[in-house]
């Protein structure tokens, strides 16, 4: 995929952390965790093919964030804004499925809320890098053995309740190895707390 113009140097340093999701409960505790985590400036790329759970996750991530709830999958609107109910930073949700790359991102105007919100973006890979020296990158993967996805806007209406594989990549300096480190034992911790806890690795 081709990255925005001036998007990152090539050798960046990329920390990762991987881990499997049991089910959609793991999914919103995981989610809900990590938006208490964040702060105003942070960029999260969600990468994962249809219905694989990045509104979902963008979802629990709103209440983590403790923003106005009514999260969903845009249609017409592209950016929806979420305002904090703590008096924190605001969700900035954005579906980029639709747009064509960084030139069609930039008619947003992301820059202009970037820094006193979450920004959070969907189908964002190689179209929203530019806005920052620093992201997360989500990759959320339905498992290989996965009935395969005939009409995933119908199967989402189906409330399946599926394992996901989980990624997350951090980029820039905002992401530090002890703020990384942090991050990952609150995620194992929302993880492990699960009432089944049926952790894999
Ligand atoms: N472990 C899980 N994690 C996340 N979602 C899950 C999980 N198991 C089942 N689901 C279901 O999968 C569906 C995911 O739909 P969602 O709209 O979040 O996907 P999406 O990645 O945003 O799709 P799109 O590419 O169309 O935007 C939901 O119906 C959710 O209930
Ligand atoms: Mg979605």
């Amino acid at each position: 995929m081709s990255r925005a113009p001036g998007a990152k140097p090539v050798n960046e340093h990329i920390q990762e952390f991987s881990c499997q999701l049991n089910d959609l409960a793991a999914t919103e505790a995981l989610a809900h965790t990590l938006g208490s985590q964040l702060k105003a400036g942070d960029l999260i790329i969600l990468t994962g093919a249809l219905g694989a759970g990045k509104t979902t996750m963008t979802q629990s991530l709103g209440a983590g964030l403790q923003v106005r709830e009514g999260i969903i999958s845009p249609t017409f609107v592209l950016a929806r804004q979420h305002p904090s109910l703590v008096n924190g930073p605001g969700l900035i949700h954005v579906d980029a499925y639709r747009l064509d790359g960084a030139n069609d991102v930039d008619t947003l105007d992301l820059e202009s809320t970037l820094a006193e919100s979450v920004t959070v973006v969907e189908w964002g890979h190689g179209k929203v890098e530019h806005l920052s020296d620093s992201r997360l990158e989500i990759l959320l993967d339905r498992e290989a053995h996965s009935a395969p996805v005939a009409n995933p806007w119908e199967e989402a209406d189906e409330e399946l309740d599926e394992p996901r594989q989980f990624t997350l990549k951090a980029i820039g300096p905002r992401w530090d190895t002890e703020t990384f480190s942090q991050l990952k034992d609150a995620l194992l911790g929302a993880i492990n707390e699960q009432p089944r806890g049926e952790k894999h690795d």
